[in-house]
């Protein structure tokens, strides 16, 4: 399963890449008023990022970027979507599964701009990303879960349907929103291609406390062996 970070934080993107690696990264207005600088400024840094490491291209290195969340006409978020996507070859178009996002996305994929449809709540919005071949379908997780639904099932059926139709692979899974380590696994036994998180979430998910416990007591066991 791939790991793409949500974050417009260069360092952070940066630090996980360098770090435990990461496959992708993910954007949203939140994320880019969150690093503190003009949007055109920071989705720049993150298409000189790709070019630096030699990982350019949505195919080696994909990177979601979501278009002014006030447009709610196709034409205008096609337009959007041609200047973001003329900026690197890594920049994934993210839209809203909206009747107007739909349309534009289609008509993106249809030019070769590859999109992410975002704000995915149920396995009947998942559907139409695929139908239409969006490269990715962002169904939320944490959202839902916060609000009292599991959605172990929820991932499960949008992965059931896509292999019932040959989507499985073509429109790639994101899980997004995702909080815990327990979500991550949830995510990956119903066979989503990818999730989508925080630095903190994946430093935490990587974490036990009884990993600690046994290298405290190894070191122990090190502190009273003659080693030379
Ligand atoms: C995913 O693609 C989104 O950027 C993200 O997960 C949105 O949710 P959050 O900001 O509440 O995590």
């Amino acid at each position: 399963m791939k790991y793409f970070l949500d974050s417009a934080k260069i360092d952070e993107i940066r630090e996980a890449y360098d770090t435990f690696g990461i496959d992708g990264v993910t954007t949203n207005p939140n994320h880019i008023r969150n690093s503190g600088k003009p949007f055109y400024t920071v989705i720049q840094e993150l298409a000189d990022f790709v070019k630096e490491k030699g990982i350019e291209g949505w195919e080696k290195f994909p990177i979601s970027v979501e278009i002014n969340p006030h447009l709610d006409n196709a034409d205008e978020m096609l337009e959007m979507g041609k200047k973001i996507a003329a900026m690197s070859k890594s920049f994934v178009i993210k839209i809203p599964c909206t009747e107007a996002g739909i349309e534009a996305a289609r008509k993106m994929e249809q030019l070769g701009i590859r999109t992410n449809l975002t704000l995915v709540f149920s396995p009947s919005q998942a559907l139409i990303a695929a139908k239409n071949q969006s490269l990715f379908v962002s169904p939320f997780i944490g959202w839902k879960e916060n609000s009292g639904e599991d959605c172990a099932q929820y991932i499960q059926d949008i992965v059931t349907i896509y292999e019932n139709y040959g989507y499985y692979g073509e429109t790639q899974i994101i899980c997004a929103a995702v909080r815990n380590g327990k979500q991550i696994v949830d995510c990956a036994v119903a066979g989503a291609d990818i999730v989508t998180a925080g630095l903190q979430v994946f430093k935490d998910s990587f974490y036990h406390a009884f990993t600690d416990y046994g290298l405290k007591k190894f070191q122990a066991a090190w502190d009273n062996t003659i080693t030379d």
